[in-house]
């Protein structure tokens, strides 16, 4: 009952975040993804519901159920994920960009199923750069509070500090691939103008609510 009297940390806030892996086709059948599981994504979006915000999730592909009380849009590409963030990027107060979005998609994909029709007839993928959905957002004249994330493989401290600048965001959230993609625990870093501060290994759970308390404290 007393939770139902104390103010919520987000109370009145409009939160859009991106979540999961992105699909980039091939062909009809095949793609390129991503190990994201999108279960961070997930998380936090239930914490900021649970903190009292309006939620949009935009999600790429996942085997996850929606977190109760968001909203949530479906989408595979990288493309489309960022034709979504921006039919709503106004709207919003925050945007936390969770997505294991795909640097490149497939320039060169086909309309039919390739098939492998001569030995040794291999397949020739071109490649282009998909749009930094996250830098866009942080560009904007009147950017929502932006938060990042990062999974690195190795040289956390650095690489996040580093990237933290490079996408101009006042908060980025830093982890080890390795130890994140699927797993339900994690543990993260917090990069923000003062420095680092790590969160010891948790669930997802836990830590996406010490996430949410570390943003409302930061707007
Ligand atoms: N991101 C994005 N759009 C992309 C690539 C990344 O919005 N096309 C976002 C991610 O959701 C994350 C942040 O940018 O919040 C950092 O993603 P990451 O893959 O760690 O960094 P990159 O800038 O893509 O650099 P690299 O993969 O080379 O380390
Ligand atoms: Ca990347």
């Amino acid at each position: 009952l007393l939770a139902a009297f104390t103010p919520k940390s987000l109370a009145g806030k409009r939160v859009l975040i991106t979540a999961g892996p992105t699909f980039e086709p091939i062909d009809p059948v095949r793609g390129i993804t991503n190990l994201s599981s999108g279960k961070m994504g997930y998380a936090i979006a239930q914490a900021a519901f649970e903190a009292g915000a309006t939620v949009s999730l935009i999600s790429g592909p996942t085997a996850l159920e929606m977190p109760y009380g968001c909203t949530r849009t479906s989408i595979q590409t990288a493309q489309q994920m960022r034709d979504a963030v921006f039919a709503q990027i106004e709207q919003q107060d925050i945007f936390i960009s969770v997505a294991a979005v795909a640097d490149w998609r497939v320039s060169n994909a086909s309309d039919q199923k390739l098939k492998k029709n001569h030995a040794g007839d291999l397949p020739q993928l071109s490649f282009v750069q998909n749009p930094d959905i996250l830098a866009e957002v942080a560009a904007l004249a009147k950017p929502p509070y932006c938060v990042g994330f990062a999974a690195e493989s190795e040289n956390l401290i650095e690489y996040g500090t580093i990237k933290r600048l490079k996408k101009n965001v006042p908060l980025l959230v830093g982890n080890i691939a390795q130890n994140t993609f699927g797993q339900d625990q994690n543990e993260l870093v917090l990069f923000d103008v003062n420095g680092h501060k790590s969160l010891p290994l948790a669930d997802k759970t836990s830590l996406a609510r010490q996430l949410i308390t570390a943003i409302a404290a930061r707007i």
